[in-house]
């Protein structure tokens, strides 16, 4: 198989970030489907450091988004995937943040296989701890992104990247 046929390629290739979504519904199993999807990402010594709140409600929902610039997004979004390290799990804080990168970009893959769309939102980390009061979560619990997920609104959302012959600092 050619590897641009591969549809892990395909996805890599075609996500793209999702800020505006259409009004309508996201099914709590495609949800769900994609969290047991994230949650095979690598974590160092398997001990999956990563937590999950699913928020559906739009009280919630606007609460969260005046703690961020995004609230547009936040507020429009069907569902909210808010993703935490829980402190309790951990055991190296460098290791168990990449590892929840690595969840949340297989989570955003997933769901991208799924039709979905989604952003992946750090400006809010700002206000991690109000985050954790707001939800009336345990302390142990600190924020690692939020992920809005939708309709999405369109597909024409563009980006680049630099080229990988500028970013190799060393071949020998
Ligand atoms: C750690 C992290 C934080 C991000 N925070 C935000 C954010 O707060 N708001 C937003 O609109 N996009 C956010 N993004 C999405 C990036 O802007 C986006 O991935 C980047 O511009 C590349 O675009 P693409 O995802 O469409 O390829 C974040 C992405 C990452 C990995």
């Amino acid at each position: 198989m050619l590897m641009s046929d591969s549809p892990v390629i395909e996805a890599i290739y075609g996500r793209r970030s999702v800020r505006q979504f259409l009004d309508g519904a996201v099914a709590r199993d495609s949800v769900m489907e994609a969290l047991k999807a994230a949650c095979w990402a690598p974590s160092g010594l398997n001990n999956q450091p990563w937590r999950f709140a699913i928020i559906w409600d739009s009280e919630s929902k606007n609460a969260l988004g005046a703690l961020t610039r995004y609230s547009e997004t936040i507020k429009t979004a069907a569902v909210l995937v808010v993703v935490f390290l829980d402190r309790d799990a951990s055991y190296e804080r460098t290791k168990d943040c990449q590892a929840i990168g690595a969840c949340v970009q297989n989570l955003l893959l997933s769901l991208h296989a799924m039709d979905l769309g989604a952003v992946w939102l750090g400006e809010i980390l700002k206000n991690g701890e109000r985050v954790v009061e707001l939800l009336k979560l345990p302390d142990r619990l600190e924020l690692m992104a939020v992920v809005a997920v939708g309709l999405p609104a369109h597909r024409n959302q563009k980006s680049h990247r630099r080229p990988v012959e500028e970013l190799i600092v060393l071949e020998k």
